[in-house]
C-alpha cells in the first residue's frame, strides 16, 4: 500500500486506530514478523492481550517488565500490544525510539479515573506529601507524583519511603487498600477503581470454589478487598504465573483480566484454569474491553504505516520520567 503520510494521517481522525482495508491474502502473523524485521521493530505485548499477539511478542511481561524491557530497546520502533499508559510509559523512559499501539482509544478506566486538574487540586490539599502513583496512570499524572509503581514492586516502593511521611496513593483504591495493609502504612487514596477487577462477583467465586474444593483461588490486587480477603494468593500477572507454576495444586480461579489464561495453560498445560466469574453473567466483563481493541490487523496496519505514534512534549517527559526512574532504579 503506497500511501502519502498526510492519507495516513487523515485516515486515523477521531477513530485512534487506521482503517484501511486489508487485501485478503496475506498472512498476517507472516506480514508482522516481517515488518519487525524490515522495520527495525520490537513488539511488546501484555498478557492481557489476544493470545495471537502474545505469541508474536518479543517482550512479553507484566507492566514492570514491559517498562524495563522498553528502557532497554536498541531498535529503531517500539510497537506497544498494551493500553496508551503502557506506550506513554514506554516513550518516557527511551524517548528516541519511535512509539506505535494499535489504537490511541486502548485506554484504562483507573487512568481515566484520575484527571490532572482534579489530581492537583487533590495533593495541593497536603503540602510536602510523597505522591505514590500506580503506572495506571496518564503522563501528566506522573508528573505531578515522587515515585510510580506496578503491582509487582507496588510494597517495595511503598517501604522505601521514610516512616513518618505523608503518602498518598493513586489512582487505584483497591490496590491502594490492599497496600495499606500489606505494609501497615497510613495512605490518602484516591477513588479510582478498574472496571475489569471490580466486575467479579464474591458469592459467585465463594460458590465455585465450593464447587472445586481443590482449587486454589488467585486474584489481583485491582479487585475488591471481599474478593481479595478470601484469596490463596495475590499478586500481579507475573506474580499469578509464577504461583500456578510453583504451586502442586492441579485447578486455580484466577481473578483477572481472562487474557493472561492463555499464558497460564502454556507454562502449565496440565492444570486447569478457571476465570473468576463476574457479577453480570451476559458481558465478558473479565476482559478488558480497552486491551482488547489491539486486534492482529490494527496491529500489521500500525507497524506498516509506523502510526498512530504517541507524541509528548520534552517537558512533559523531562517530568514523567523522574518518578518512573525512581521506581526503576529501585531495582
Ligand atoms: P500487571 O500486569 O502489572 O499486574 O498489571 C495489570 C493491569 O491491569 C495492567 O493494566
Ligand atoms: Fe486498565 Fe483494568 Fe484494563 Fe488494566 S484491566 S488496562 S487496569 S481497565
Amino acid at each position: 500500500m503506497e500511501l502519502t503520510s498526510n492519507e495516513v494521517t487523515r485516515r486515523l481522525g477521531q477513530k485512534g486506530y487506521l482503517d484501511f482495508e486489508i487485501p485478503k491474502g496475506p498472512d498476517l502473523v507472516a506480514e508482522i514478523k516481517r515488518l519487525k524485521k524490515e522495520k527495525n521493530a520490537v513488539l511488546l505485548a501484555h498478557y492481557y492481550q489476544e493470545a495471537e499477539i502474545q505469541e508474536l511478542a518479543d517482550y512479553l511481561g507484566d507492566s514492570l517488565y514491559l517498562a524495563q524491557a522498553a528502557e532497554k530497546v536498541a531498535a529503531e520502533m517500539i510497537v506497544f500490544a498494551g493500553v496508551h499508559f503502557m506506550a506513554e510509559t514506554a516513550k518516557i523512559i527511551n524517548p528516541n525510539k519511535k512509539v506505535v499501539l494499535p489504537d490511541l482509544n486502548a485506554g484504562c478506566s483507573l487512568a481515566d479515573s484520575c484527571p490532572p486538574e482534579d489530581f492537583k487540586k487533590f495533593i495541593d490539599q497536603y503540602p510536602g506529601a510523597q505522591v505514590v502513583t500506580y503506572i495506571n496512570c496518564s503522563a501528566e499524572i506522573k508528573a505531578l507524583s515522587s515515585i510510580v509503581c506496578t503491582s509487582s514492586n507496588a510494597v517495595r516502593v511503598i517501604d522505601s519511603i521514610p516512616e513518618g511521611e505523608t503518602i498518598i496513593f493513586a489512582p487505584d483504591k483497591n490496590l491502594g487498600r490492599y497496600l495499606i495493609k500489606q505494609t501497615g502504612r497510613d495512605m490518602i487514596l484516591w477513588d479510582g477503581s478498574c472496571i475489569v477487577h471490580e466486575a467479579f462477583s464474591f458469592e459467585r467465586i465463594v460458590s465455585l470454589a465450593k464447587e472445586y474444593p481443590k482449587a486454589k483461588f488467585i486474584a489481583h490486587p485491582e479487585s475488591e478487598s471481599q474478593v481479595l480477603e478470601i484469596a490463596d494468593y495475590i499478586g500481579s500477572t507475573s506474580g499469578l504465573l509464577n504461583y500456578v507454576q510453583q504451586n502442586s495444586a492441579q485447578s486455580f480461579i484466577v481473578a483477572t483480566e481472562a487474557g493472561i489464561l492463555h499464558e497460564m495453560k502454556k507454562r502449565c498445560p496440565q492444570k486447569t484454569f478457571i476465570p473468576a466469574p463476574v457479577e453480570d453473567e451476559t458481558c465478558a466483563c473479565s476482559e478488558c474491553a480497552f486491551m482488547k481493541l489491539n486486534t492482529l490487523e490494527k496491529l500489521y496496519l500500525c507497524m506498516e504505516h509506523e502510526k498512530p505514534e504517541i507524541l509528548l512534549s520534552q517537558s512533559l517527559i523531562e517530568k514523567a520520567k523522574q518518578p518512573i526512574r525512581r521506581m526503576l532504579n529501585l531495582g
